[in-house]
């Protein structure tokens, strides 16, 4: 093993997911009482829903104000049109934009019902307006089973920023039930990238449930590089991983490649 295969990322091993979700949502908690400005990187999908329904708690009991955040959100499907119910807008808005207090102008996604040619422009606009907010404060972060983070998928490199990505074979096939079937899944993405991610003054990556358990192993282990793009968060201080117990169940494993 070299030297930055060795870095090592903070895992966090929890019994229940619940309770990585309140510890993180915690962390967003203060952050955005102690900076009410806060520029905070969202993620979609199944990991990082509870987080989203505490912060939605937070705001109704505790009176968590949401009024002045600026949120971006690390990816959207390309080519559905604006409304599809599929479209991580759509997601957002279910999950977390309709039951907190931001300000729509406030609310940033990838501009991807674009035609191509029109995305690509958009992509440079998207960076453009991270740096414009300051860039990020905190970025919340599910981790594929293959190891992409945001659509950052296998072969995704250190530098790489926000752009547009053909979509691996098993996140189409992940996504396949949600769609209806593989066909109907989009074949591409627009993801910040890489080096957009790493930006960040603070990420809180989650994995939970055992189909994650072997790429948190490897995440943890592999040597970083693109074959694996959540490596690379080993190279970032102010990172740290958050997993239940079946998640964590391959950690330490011997011999792992
Ligand atoms: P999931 O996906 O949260 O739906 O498991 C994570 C990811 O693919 O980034």
């Amino acid at each position: 093993m070299n030297e930055i295969a060795k870095q090592t990322l903070p895992t966090f091993v929890v019994e229940e997911r619940a309770q990585a979700d309140r510890a993180v949502a915690a962390e967003i908690e203060a952050l955005v009482r102690a900076k009410p400005t806060a520029a905070l990187g969202l993620a979609t999908g199944n990991t990082p829903i509870g987080v989203y329904a505490e912060l939605v708690r937070l705001h109704r009991e505790a009176g968590l104000d949401f009024s002045r955040v600026v949120t971006f959100n690390l990816d959207e499907y390309l080519g559905l049109p604006l409304g599809h119910p599929r479209t991580f807008r759509c997601w957002m808005c279910d999950h977390f934009f309709d039951h907190v207090n931001l300000a729509p102008d406030n609310i940033h996604m990838p501009d991807a019902g674009l035609p191509p040619e029109r995305a690509v422009e958009s992509c440079a606009r998207y960076e453009a307006a991270i740096q414009a907010a300051g860039g990020l404060d905190l970025l919340i972060l599910g981790i594929g089973r293959n190891g992409h983070i945001g659509f950052n998928e296998p072969g995704s490199t250190r530098d790489s920023r926000t752009r547009i990505v053909d979509l691996a074979p098993l996140t189409r096939a992940d996504a396949a039930a949600t769609f209806g079937s593989l066909d109907e899944v989009p074949k591409q993405a627009i993801t910040i990238g890489v080096a957009t991610i790493l930006d960040a003054r603070a990420i809180r990556a989650m994995a939970f449930g055992p189909s994650k358990a072997e790429i948190v192993a490897r995440t943890l282990s592999a040597p970083i590089g693109p074959d694996l793009p959540a490596t690379f968060l080993r190279q970032r201080a102010h990172v740290t991983l958050h997993v239940d117990r079946d998640a964590a169940a391959r950690i330490g494993e011997r011999n792992r490649p």
